[in-house]
This record gives structure tokens, C-alpha cells and sequence, in this order.
């Protein structure tokens, strides 16, 4: 689903010598060079402040908690999405409320989060699932009415765009992640936190720190979470090429949509008014469709797919006490059991995508 060796072969030199440089000034947690990528990556996206953190998880939770959401306080979110964004909000000490998803886009749906607001509502947290903000001008709509924060998770979103505005400067701060594979990765893992809020930026900075400026003096109870210079100069050296990979996977995209247009499989749509990044080409089988068996046909013949993701979090072990059970969140789950991802990596050849979509297409023949 991605090619890692591939993307390093390809600016070997910029980040070999990056990394060789690092070494030789033995600068390594934060730093100028975690400062330079911050400011790079605000400016990037179009937003005042970078925060780099030591995980998008991170760069969830920092936030939620220098805005003081915790214990006693609920925080509407998605249950379709990776755990960490759920999760973050437990280890908040706040409670998550699971709203359904946009069948079309797989994003929070407003008039599903509307339903679930309540006097001990104190955030959203949106998920921009594969690439594609969710309803980002109906969320604020609703966040600035009831008087709620929003926090966005653009683990999956660097680069992505609604109604012209990047991810980061609709809500009170947006989650990066960094995992190798995302769509700008590091060697590791790593984060970043963006706002146009200085003074959040500036208590994100403290709390990454243990609560502290870097003195042996704390104002507050932190975490260690910082980002190291090695990926800082990693992802600087790729930062460059970011807008360059967002297009070809979006040419990708627009290649499968063509040549898959006279399959029964739903493609995916990109809502008006949004710049999707496409970190997943995700199709939809229709009801009666064996998703299993298109998945073993595809690797049969030597192609990737993916489940993103399999079990909705709230039907989760792990979460069975802040979930109304199965047949609460009824597109989720119908999401849950149709969708499947298709390669569409910027490294992905001619050839590669040819094989995908003649692979798809013979399924159906
Ligand atoms: C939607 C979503 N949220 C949060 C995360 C957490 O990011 P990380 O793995 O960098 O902690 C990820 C990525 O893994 C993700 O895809």
C-alpha cells in the first residue's frame, strides 16, 4: 500500500546528507532545525503556529489537554477512524460520544453530531478520513453556536483543503502525524500540532516539555513528547516534494475513477469545495459483494488492499462503555464492512495502476 524504499531511493541524496548533518552538530531533540520545519509546515498549510510533537496520537491528546477538556466533559468524534482518535480523548480524562459518519465522504456528518450535543458537550474532534477534510464550515457552523472547540484530526490530512482554507485554520488546532506512511513521512514516529492560536501553541510548546520552558522549573503537570531533530531533517528534506506526491496521488485517483467507472464498486467523491490528498483511494462494494473474495483475487494477482477499518471503535473491546452497541452508528458500520483501499502511493507506476484496475475489473467480468 505504500513504497517507502521507492520514496527514500528517490531523494536518497537530500536525506542522507540532512541526516549526516545532525550527526556531525549532535543537536538532537528539538532545537532549530524542529523550529525551521514548524515554521516550514505552518506556512505550508496557512496557519500561524507548528508544534512538533512525538506522534500525531500526540498531537491529538496535547491539545485536548491545554484546552482543559477532561473529566466531566464529553467530546463528539467518529468511530470510524483509526483508534488513536478516540483514545486520546480517554486518556484526556474525558468522555468520547460517537456521532456517525457522511456515507459519502466517511466524515463526521453535522446533523448527526448536532443530535448528540449536550450541556457537557466541550469539543468536536473530526477525523479527515483518507485524505478529505469532513464538513469543516458546517462544524464550525455548530461548534460556534454551542460555544465548543474543535479539534481536528489531520493525521491523514497534510495538504488537504476546505472551501480554499488548509486543515489548522478552521478549528482550535489540527493533529499531524508523521507515521512512515502517511502522505509526508518520517523515519519514526513523529507530529505536529497546528493553530493560529499563540497562546495555545505556546502551552503546547510547554506541555510537550514536561510543563516546563526548558528551565528546571514547571508550571504544569506535562508529557515528554518531543520532536527529534533526525526526523525534523528528514521530513524537511521530503517537505519539498509534498505537493508534488499530493498531485500524483490524486492523478492516480483520477485514473481509477476512470477505469473503474463501469464497475459496481462506489468510487470515492471529493465534496464540493474540497482539496482531498488522497492518502487512500477507498472504493465501496455494493451489499451481496464478496469483499474477501475481491481481496484474494487482487493478491492472486500480486495487488495490495487494504481494510481502513475493519471494526468500528465503538463496537471495540476496549471502548464497550462509551458506546450504545451494534446498530447505534448505522453508516459506520455499513461503511465498515464495504470499504476497501486500493494502492495510490505517488510512487505507483503506469504499470502498477494499469495492474490494479485491470485486476479490479476482471473480478466483475
Ligand atoms: C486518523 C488517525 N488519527 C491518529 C493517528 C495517530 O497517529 P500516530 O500513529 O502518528 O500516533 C493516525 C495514524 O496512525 C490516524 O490515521
Amino acid at each position: 500500500m505504500a513504497d517507502l524504499r521507492a520514496q527514500y531511493q528517490g531523494l536518497k541524496a537530500e536525506i542522507d546528507r540532512a541526516v549526516l548533518e545532525v550527526l556531525e552538530t549532535a543537536q538532537y531533540i528539538l532545537g532549530d532545525r524542529v523550529s525551521r520545519l514548524e515554521a516550514r509546515i505552518a506556512e505550508q498549510c496557512g496557519v500561524a503556529h507548528g508544534v512538533g510533537v512525538a506522534s500525531g496520537t500526540d498531537a491529538l491528546l496535547l491539545p485536548l489537554v491545554a484546552l482543559g477538556i477532561g473529566p466531566g466533559d464529553e467530546v463528539i468524534t467518529s468511530a470510524f477512524t483509526f483508534v488513536a482518535t478516540a483514545e486520546v480523548i480517554v486518556l484526556a480524562g474525558a468522555t468520547p460520544v460517537f456521532a456517525d459518519i457522511d456515507p459519502e465522504t466517511y466524515c463526521l456528518d453535522p446533523a448527526s453530531v448536532a443530535a448528540r450535543i449536550t450541556p457537557r458537550t466541550r469539543a468536536i474532534l473530526p477525523v479527515h478520513l483518507y485524505g478529505q477534510t469532513a464538513n469543516l464550515s458546517a462544524l464550525r457552523e455548530l461548534a460556534e453556536r454551542h460555544n465548543l472547540r474543535i479539534i481536528e484530526d489531520a493525521a491523514q490530512a497534510i495538504g488537504a483543503q476546505h472551501q480554499g482554507k488548509g486543515v489548522g485554520a478552521w478549528g482550535d488546532a489540527a493533529g499531524l502525524s508523521f507515521f512512515p506512511t502517511k502522505n509526508l513521512g518520517a523515519a519514526g514516529d513523529g507530529g505536529m500540532v497546528l493553530t493560529n492560536d499563540a497562546e495555545l501553541a505556546e502551552r503546547l510548546r510547554n506541555l510537550r516539555f514536561h510543563g516546563s520552558g526548558g528551565s528546571y522549573y514547571y508550571s504544569r503537570i506535562g508529557y515528554n513528547s518531543r520532536l527529534d531533530a533526525l526526523q525534523a531533517a528528514i521530513l524537511e528534506a521530503k517537505l519539498g516534494s509534498l505537493a508534488g506526491w499530493n498531485e500524483a496521488r490524486r492523478a492516480n485517483a483520477a485514473y481509477y475513477r476512470e477505469a473503474l467507472a463501469d464497475t459496481p464498486l462506489l468510487l470515492p467523491r471529493e465534496a464540493e469545495g474540497n482539496y482531498h490528498i488522497y492518502h487512500q483511494f477507498t472504493v465501496r462494494v455494493p451489499e451481496g459483494t464478496d469483499r474477501e473474495a475481491l481481496r484474494a483475487h487482487l493478491q492472486a494477482q500480486g495487488v495490495a488492499s487494504a481494510i481502513y477499518y475493519p471494526l468500528p471503535t465503538h463496537l471495540q473491546e476496549a471502548y464497550a462503555q462509551w458506546s450504545e452497541g451494534p446498530g447505534s452508528l448505522p453508516e459506520t458500520e455499513r461503511a465498515a464492512a464495504q470499504v476497501l483501499s486500493l494502492p495510490v502511493f505517488p510512487e505507483l507506476t503506469v504499470e502498477q495502476r494499469a495492474l490494479v484496475a485491470a485486476s479490479v475489473r476482471s473480478f466483475f467480468a
